[in-house]
């Protein structure tokens, strides 16, 4: 099976190819990269007004099978996943059971083979049950293919176990992804501990529970040799802290959402439980040098936290309602504003969304469109201006407060592996 995109804007940060360029495509690998390609294909797209892209890859989202199939599904997630220029998605370890052995790793391996339209990357849990009080069963399932380990959702406040578990992860070459809260400081809060909390009359959370954390799993990183991700960054204080252990040579590297960097705390007033999540919305200044990060390059990845609840969890009073909120749709549109703003150049954009992802999961074939890749590939046109509307969504769930929205950029077509698994 021959397929060619014609006529399209290549934008490939990892191979630095940036023009217009044709590719062809041959049994779900890129045959080749070149100006002008007219060989005979089986389907040709002309991609004429469009970036041709890397494939995204999403470090971090949820997409709850087993368990909690009411909120999403592998089915779901990853159709919501392919809408949204995603063609690879690491998913979190905390479904119901917990994906804390190789029994659910390979369950969730099979789902995602049979009803899965992208390529699904299981996490594994660090700890079981998501209860910090002792280690999964992290060798089997790195046998079984998990990617990473976490227990995001939750932080392994037990350091002995946290160092326990990234020596584990060493020794299988796995990535440890820190959900960095210290939830003696945070108190599970939802919510910045500031002027908006304050008013509301709710709990908050500073900076400072989430600092901690993130040095903490420098210092054991810096310990045991493993491969340390920070997940959803969200302050000055924590980049400076990743940013000048990379410096000294530690294996560290972060993800922001999208969320992180567009909405403050303000969006909480009202008590509006669509910006309720772990880690809060900061306020102004720290999304500011959120920003400013991106500028100076301190950022290796931007990944969803695409996380799915039901109506029924959020339309409650604030202290009782899920955390978080649906990502996958509108990262692409989100993160296009940093260019808006010139913040970063479309290239740089792109390398967040996928060879940066790829480099942190050291995944060869991916993340690059060159001859030998894997066909994962996205298509999109960076001016079309739509506004968001959650009915349109193929997530399961509708927890988006971004609905209403205009936004510019648009998915036009999602390959994986050389085949079409969205058309717009
Ligand atoms: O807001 C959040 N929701 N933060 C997390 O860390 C977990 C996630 C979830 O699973 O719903």
């Amino acid at each position: 099976m021959k397929l060619l995109i014609k006529n399209g804007t290549v934008v490939d940060p990892a191979s630095k190819r940036e023009g217009h360029f044709d590719l062809l495509i041959n049994n779900g690998t890129i045959q080749k990269v070149e100006r002008k390609i007219s060989t005979a294909a089986d389907e040709t797209i002309n991609a004429d007004g469009l970036i041709v892209a890397p494939g995204f890859i999403d470090l971090h989202c949820h997409l709850r099978e087993p368990g909690q199939e009411y909120k999403e599904t592998i089915r779901s997630g990853t159709a919501a996943a392919a809408a949204g220029g995603f063609t690879t998605v690491v998913c979190m370890a905390n479904t119901e059971p917990v994906n804390d052995n190789a029994v659910i790793t390979e369950f969730i391996q099979k789902k995602a083979k049979e009803e899965g339209i992208v390529n699904v990357l299981p996490v594994g849990a660090i700890s079981r049950g998501l209860k910090g009080e002792s280690l999964a069963d992290i060798g089997q399932m790195a046998e079984a293919g998990i990617v990473a380990i976490s227990d995001d959702g939750r932080t392994v406040m037990n350091s002995a176990l946290m160092r326990k578990a990234m020596q584990y992860a060493r020794g299988f070459g796995l990535l440890v992804i820190s959900h960095a809260e210290d939830e003696t400081l945070s108190g599970a809060s939802s919510i910045n501990e500031g002027l908006v909390a304050t008013e509301l009359g709710l709990p908050g959370s500073p900076n400072a529970a989430e600092e901690i954390m993130v040095a903490r799993d420098i210092a054991l990183a810096e310990l045991t040799g493993a491969r340390l991700h920070v997940a959803h960054l969200t302050t000055k204080g924590s980049l400076e802290l990743v940013t000048a252990a990379r410096k000294r040579g530690v294996q560290v590297t972060c993800e922001v959402t999208p969320h992180h960097f567009t909405l403050t705390d303000e969006m909480v007033r009202g008590y509006n439980t669509l910006a309720k999540m772990r880690p809060p919305l900061r306020k102004q200044e720290e999304v500011d040098e959120l920003k400013l990060g991106f500028k100076k390059g301190l950022i290796q990845a931007i990944a969803t936290d695409h996380a799915p609840h039901a109506s029924f969890e959020k339309e409650v009073e604030f202290h009782l309602a899920a955390n978080g909120l649906i990502g996958l749709e509108t990262a692409l549109s989100l993160s296009l504003q940093l260019v808006e703003e010139k913040l970063l150049t479309l290239s740089e954009l792109i390398r967040l969304l996928s060879s940066g992802p790829a480099s942190i999961l050291g995944l060869k074939n991916k993340g690059i469109l060159q001859p030998g890749a894997d066909a994962d590939i996205t298509l999109f046109d960076p001016k079309a201006s739509r506004v968001v509307d959650i009915n349109s969504f193929r997530s399961r769930s509708k927890n988006s407060p971004f609905h209403g929205w205009r936004l510019k950029g648009e998915v036009h077509t999602t390959l994986v592996g050389g085949k079409v698994v969205f058309r717009d």
